[in-house]
């Protein structure tokens, strides 16, 4: 039974937000469980935000969801509640990590016209966050640990933020919310969580990890709110994931392009040398046996999707290669249908010709290439094809090395950070002596780590489903949790911070579980999220039982 008292609504507290969360901390001390309990009547802050002009009222709270925390400035959400929220009303919860670091509390923004789809996880979620507001729904913004938190730990400054960190704090602000249902507005069994590229991956995790005992110990830790850590639908985009397995999907899809340089952006060029080129092959050689292992079925027939050894002609590359191609297909046909581009007889009318002829610059390059050396528009059908799987390498301009997220030679990424155990190897500037040597005795530790940090394993091997994983490690995690009912994942079509690949390999598992799944390729768009908050917010207004 949820109290009656909260109908009362909390709009004449204006005391600091603050204040909850010192009252939080201090309480912990006396009392765990009472700690983690939320008082909607101390604490509150009216707040307001406009959106497209019209004035949202809402009550803020700062509070801590944990009761032991080992990062009390960081172990803090806000908690906005809009005048209109019910007891039935969902709970959004943007996350707006970025590059897997640690996150900060977000302030609803105001939202007009013109930046109600700006993308960005941090501009983007704040946005998203008000219109959520706007649609009475409740609004909780997590801050927690990520792999550049560090601490004093016995005179030591010592990261504390690395492996599931991050996942165990979101876990723990979730079971915070379940633990108050029946005293606070908003209903926890409806929590969707949403964020973009690390917060993606964060989002698509605390989808699939749900109830996962894999996390005990670590929730434990910081005393968690004893509930459960479930939740209802998740809204990744462009998630950075399948960590184990993205080095090799990242050359399979770049693999043959003829492309030898990398474009990190934050150096000059990389150009391959031969040796990554061999490297790069050996790898694109690899995905195959993982990605048909994995079983995936096309999620409309049922028939399973196959890999082929890699060739340059895509249409080989088996009907797992096909399926991706048409869901790039796909995509370019919303776009040019979304953007007016057809007459009433299905041709392109001039804006749409003109689109298709014109050099576009991707990714900050001007390859030179049109549209249309990428895609064909069929009248008679109305359907855009992909038609040279190059010519779109080409466009997206590679990013990574080979070896995209552990090579330790020309970039430190921030994936080795996150599995870096090293106490020694501090924030980003971890070598590869510090954190990766071959005999290091930190590496069964992260490896173990990375496979409670893989989604693909929870959500596919279940059931006796077999197969043999990369990560030794992954059958400690299988269908060990509660995948979350309703998914809405995006990539762009322009994304080479990983391979599409590991996006569409989430939704086809999520689909072939016979979960509810709108996954789309968002033509155009580059590694970013929060592009098309309106239609995201619409999906979580409208998603029902
Ligand atoms: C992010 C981007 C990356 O390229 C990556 O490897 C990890 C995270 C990000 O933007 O969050």
């Amino acid at each position: 039974m949820r109290s009656t008292f909260l109908k009362r609504r909390a709009g004449t507290l204006a005391l600091c937000g603050m204040l909850g969360v010192m009252a939080a901390m201090s309480a912990h001390a006396s009392s765990h469980q009472a700690s983690l309990r939320f008082n909607p009547a101390s604490g509150g802050t009216v707040g307001q935000v406009t959106v497209y002009g019209q004035t949202v009222t809402y009550t803020a709270y700062t509070v801590s969801y944990v009761a032991k925390p080992n990062d009390p400035a960081k172990q803090v959400m806000s908690i906005y509640i809009p005048a209109n929220a019910t007891q039935g009303s969902p709970i959004f919860m943007p996350l707006n990590t970025g590059g897997y670091m640690e996150l900060d509390l977000l302030t609803p923004a105001d939202v007009t016209t013109d930046n109600v789809n700006s993308s960005g996880s941090g501009s983007g979620s704040a946005i998203a966050a008000a219109l959520a507001l706007s649609k009475g729904i409740v609004v909780v913004s997590p801050a927690g640990r990520g792999r550049n938190t560090t601490m004093l730990v016995n005179g030591v400054t010592t990261e504390v933020g690395n492996g599931p960190a991050a996942l165990v704090d979101l876990k723990a602000a979730v079971r915070y919310l379940k633990y108050n249902d029946s005293v606070m507005l908003g209903n926890a069994n409806k929590i969707v969580v949403s964020g973009t590229s690390g917060g993606g991956a964060m989002t698509s995790l605390l989808g699939i990890t749900g109830g996962s005992a894999v996390f005990k110990p670590y929730l434990d830790e910081i005393g968690a709110a004893p509930s459960s850590d479930t939740v209802y639908a998740a809204s990744p985009f462009c998630p950075i994931t399948d960590l184990d397995n993205a080095n090799a999907a990242y050359e399979y899809f770049f693999y043959g392009s003829g492309i030898t340089t990398a474009n990190p952006g934050r150096t000059a060029p990389i150009t391959l040398s031969n040796n990554d080129q061999r490297l790069s092959a050996v790898m694109a050689q690899m995905y195959p046996t993982y990605l048909n292992r994995l079983g995936l079925k096309h999620p409309d027939t049922g028939v399973p999707l196959k890999l082929n050894s890699y060739s340059p002609d895509a249409v080989a590359g088996g009907s797992y290669r096909n399926y991706v191609y048409s869901l790039f297909s796909a995509s370019a046909t919303r776009f040019i249908i979304d953007s007016g581009y057809v007459s009433a007889d299905g041709s392109l009318n001039e804006a749409g010709q003109t689109y298709m002829a014109t050099a576009e610059t991707v990714n900050g390059v001007k390859s030179g290439l049109t549209p249309d050396s990428v895609i064909t528009w069929n009248a008679n059908t109305r359907t855009a094809t992909l038609n040279s799987w190059k010519n779109l390498l080409v466009y997206m301009n590679r990013m990574k090395p080979v070896g995209a997220f552990d090579n330790g030679f020309y970039n430190v990424t921030g994936e080795m950070d996150l599995f870096n155990t090293d106490p020694a190897a501090l924030k980003n500037d971890i070598t590869v002596a510090d954190g990766w040597n071959h005999f290091d005795p930190n590496l069964k530790d992260a490896i173990a780590k990375a496979a409670m940090m893989n989604p693909m394993y929870y959500v596919l091997r279940y059931n006796g489903h077999g197969g043999i994983d990369v990560n030794p490690y992954a059958a400690t995690v299988y269908g060990t949790s509660s995948v979350a009912k309703h998914w809405r994942i995006r990539v762009g079509s322009y994304d080479r911070d990983s391979s599409p690949f590991v996006s569409a390999n989430l939704a086809i598992a999520l689909q072939n579980r016979g979960l509810n799944v709108d996954y789309k390729i968002a033509w155009n768009q580059p590694h970013s999220g929060n592009y098309d908050n309106t239609d995201m917010i619409d999906w979580i207004a409208g998603l029902s039982n």
